[in-house]
This record gives C-alpha cells, sequence and structure tokens, in this order.
C-alpha cells in the first residue's frame, strides 16, 4: 500500500531498539559499563534516533559527519541534513569514555535504557556550530544557550535501546513513523500533509493547515512536544488544545494527531531542514512552512526557512513544501487570508502578538474569535490562571 514517494530518508527506517532475544545479554553486558545519565534533550533524541524519526542516523554523529553537516548540510553520503545530532558531556562525563569502548545510557533517575557503541570522542568548535547552525553566537538564543550549557565534549556512535525508554507524557498521542506509515495506509491516504507546531492552533494555522488539506488525502497534525523554552506554552496545555480543535474543528476521518518528541532549538531555516526530514520519515508527502518557522524572536527573516529548504531538489528532499505567506483575518474579506490573497490592508488585519495575547490571556480576557477559537482560548485563560496561582503560593512560602 506504500506508494513509492514515502520512502524513509536515506532509503531505510531505522530501528534501533534489541532484538527481544538479545535484551537480557544486552542488559547483562550494561550492567558493567559506565553510566551516563541522559539530559532530556538528549534522551528525546534517543527516541527520535531509536525510532527512525531522524532516518538514516542509527546514533549521535562523529565528527567527520558533524563537520559535514555544520558546513555542508549534509552527510558525509552527500544526503540532505542540517543540523548535527550530537551527544554533548562534559570533562568530568567523558573521563570514563574512549574511543572503541561502550557506555550505558541511563533516563533521569539512573535506569539504564540504551547502550552507546562509542566510535568517536571529539572537541568541536562550538563557536562555529552556533554560527552556522543558528547563524548567531549570542546566548539570547535559545537554542545557541542550550548547546554552550549542554557540555563541550561529544560522544558519537550507534545506539541500541535495551530497556522501556521513559514513558511518553502523552502516550496516547505517540505514533512511531512505523506506526503512522501503516495507520496512512489503512486509511488509504496516498498523500499526506505534515504540521509542526509548538503552539496552540490558533485561527492561521487553522487556515494554513486546512488549506494545505484542501490539496491531499490527510492531515498529520505533528506538535513538538520537546523541550521547549520557559515562555512557550507548555505542552500539556496545549495538547487539550489540540483535543479541543480535533473535536470541534477537524474532521476526524481526515486529520490525525500525533506527538513530534523532539526538543526544539529554534534554528529557524536549519531547524525546518531537519523538521522536513522528520516528517518524509512519519511517511507524509507534503510539508508546510509559513512564516518564521522554527524561529525566535528577530533571528531569521520572515521566509528565510522557505528560501533554504528551496534549495534542495526533490531528489535530495523528497517531500513537498507547501509556502505559506503570512495569514491573518481580514476585516474587509471576512476571512482568513495571507498577504499572497488580502485586498486589504495594515488596518484591516487581525494580527495579534504572542505578548499581546499571553497579556491579554493572563487577564483573563478573551482574545477574538478572529484570532483563536473559544474552545482554545478557555483552555489557555485556565492554564495562565493556574500558573498564575501556583506563582502567587511560591511567592507566599518564601
Ligand atoms: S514553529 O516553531 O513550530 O514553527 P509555530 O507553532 O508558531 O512555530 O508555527 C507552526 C507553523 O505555522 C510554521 O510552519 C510557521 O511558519 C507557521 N505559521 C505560524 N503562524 C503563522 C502565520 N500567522 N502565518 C503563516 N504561517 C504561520
Amino acid at each position: 500500500m506504500q506508494s513509492p514517494s514515502t520512502a524513509p530518508h536515506g532509503g531505510v527506517l531505522i530501528d534501533r531498539f534489541a532484538p527481544e532475544d538479545k535484551t537480557h545479554s544486552f542488559r547483562e553486558r550494561a550492567s558493567r559499563l559506565p553510566v551516563l545519565r541522559l539530559s532530556a534533550r538528549s534522551l528525546a533524541d534517543v527516541r527520535c534516533l531509536a525510532t527512525g524519526i531522524y532516518s538514516p542516523l542509527e546514533g549521535f554523529v562523529d565528527e567527520k559527519t558533524y563537520d559535514s553537516v555544520v558546513e555542508t548540510m549534509r552527510l558525509p553520503n552527500g544526503l540532505a541534513w542540517s543540523i548535527p545530532i550530537t551527544l554533548q558531556v562534559n570533562e568530568e562525563q567523558a573521563a570514563h569514555v574512549s574511543r572503541g569502548s561502550e557506555v550505558a545510557l541511563a533516563d533521569s533517575t539512573g535506569r539504564v535504557i540504551a547502550l552507546l557503541e562509542v566510535t568517536d570522542v571529539y572537541r568541536p568548535d562550538q563557536q562555529r556550530e552556533a554560527e552556522r547552525v543558528y547563524g548567531t553566537t549570542e546566548l539570547a538564543h535559545p537554542g545557541v544557550k542550550a548547546m554552550r550549557e549542554a557540555g563541550n565534549v561529544y560522544l558519537a556512535g550507534p545506539i541500541t535501546v535495551i530497556d522501556d525508554l521513559p514513558e511518553e507524557r502523552f502516550p496516547e498521542l505517540s505514533l512511531t513513523p512505523a506506526q503512522t506509515r501503516e495507520l496512512f495506509a489503512e486509511r488509504g491516504w496516498q498523500t499526506v500533509v505534515a504540521f509542526q507546531t509548538r503552539n496552540p492552533i490558533h485561527r492561521a494555522h487553522e487556515y494554513l493547515t486546512k488549506t494545505a488539506l484542501e490539496m491531499v488525502d490527510g492531515l498529520f497534525i505533528n506538535p513538538l512536544v520537546g523541550q521547549t523554552k520557559g515562555d512557550d506554552v507548555p505542552a500539556e496545555v496545549r495538547v487539550r488544545c489540540y483535543l479541543a480543535m480535533m473535536e470541534h474543528y477537524y474532521p476526524a476521518d481526515r486529520v490525525m494527531l500525533g506527538t513530534y518528541p523532539a526538543a526544539m532549538r529554534y534554528a529557524g531555516p536549519r531547524e525546518a531542514v531537519l523538521h522536513a526530514v522528520s516528517r518524509i520519515n512519519y511517511g507524509c508527502t507534503h510539508f508546510i512552512i509559513g512564516r518564521d518557522h522554527a524561529g525566535v524572536g528577530n533571528y531569521y527573516g520572515t521566509y528565510e526557512a522557505q528560501q533554504l529548504i528551496s534549495q534542495f531538489s526533490r531528489d535530495e528532499l523528497d517531500i513537498q513544501i507547501l509556502k505559506f505567506e503570512h495569514a491573518f483575518y481580514c476585516k474587509k474579506s471576512k476571512q482568513m487570508a495571507t498577504t499572497k490573497t488580502t485586498v486589504s490592508g495594515p488596518e484591516d488585519r487581525i494580527f495579534l502578538s504572542g505578548t499581546k495575547v499571553r497579556e491579554m490571556l493572563s487577564r483573563g480576557e478573551m482574545p477574538p474569535e478572529e484570532f483563536s477559537r473559544p474552545e482554545v482560548a478557555q483552555i489557555l485563560i485556565e492554564a495562565y490562571r493556574q500558573a498564575a496561582e501556583r506563582e502567587e503560593k511560591v511567592g507566599a512560602s518564601k
């Protein structure tokens, strides 16, 4: 049932879970190895590697691959790859690790979940990584900050998962690429558009996704639920919003909701390419890129992500990119529109900044219906109220 256009990136869907008959011996071996406790970000990468979201990668990249990705946005074999998937540790943690050895990777509680066959240990130039991948060396950039704080020694090599990964935060919404591929086929979807988001779905998102859905068989809403920066809406709250949107505004037989476990890097254009690759692996044929995709602050131009991804041909990146201009509600034509389709001037457009919306919600005010569906606004207002209450309690107990 699988159409040729949904082949995984690089041709093979990776699965790094140990075969059941081997897990016992692997665990025994792991019990004699130095244990490395992974950060939430690295755990998210382990999950993406193990389930094939990052196919064809089988583990954390070695120095040769790292250099190639950072400098040329390609793996050494020429395959498109925009952000190096790295395992960063500090000197103290690296002291027990050498090339050719093995390390047991553990979750935050110390429970061992995977083996790392160490093929390389290196200390790259992180200034260069920041410049090339993020376009800035400023620590005010959350992706650069996370990278600089994660340790300057990089461990590389294939991973093998030998025990249950930590339970997903939203188990009922967590689908591996093998599962999504099967589900798309079951539903008879030949063409599927993926939508990446790290926000509650507001009217502009809804417009993009529904416009895209007019052209394909199915829509895969695939919100990122890995680590995000502090002022982004927490994933728990967002998931409630997504479910409300699914219940009230999307047709159940044409839309599927599944979480994307990766952490946010805020690398704008380069992250858009990684996002597209991941969605190829989920089996999607189309991918939405709108304004300032995966951006933060003013680090990237509004359409820079669209421009960068256009440099790759369909032979290199086998997914159709649906590029959208800035969308808003047009009061003149009384409908959602973009800069491409509107007849209105700026005065007729309902566009609210994230800051403005946050202010309204925290005052308990509903943003206009042209900006957000009331069911979503209600969930957000309640979440802001609860967060304020928690803060008050913390303040009072100090
Ligand atoms: S992102 O970090 O996941 O890109 P966000 O959740 O805001 O952030 O955006 C999800 C997708 O919708 C991205 O492709 C983004 O470019 C697009 N997008 C968000 N808001 C708009 C808008 N008003 N007009 C056009 N595209 C938008």
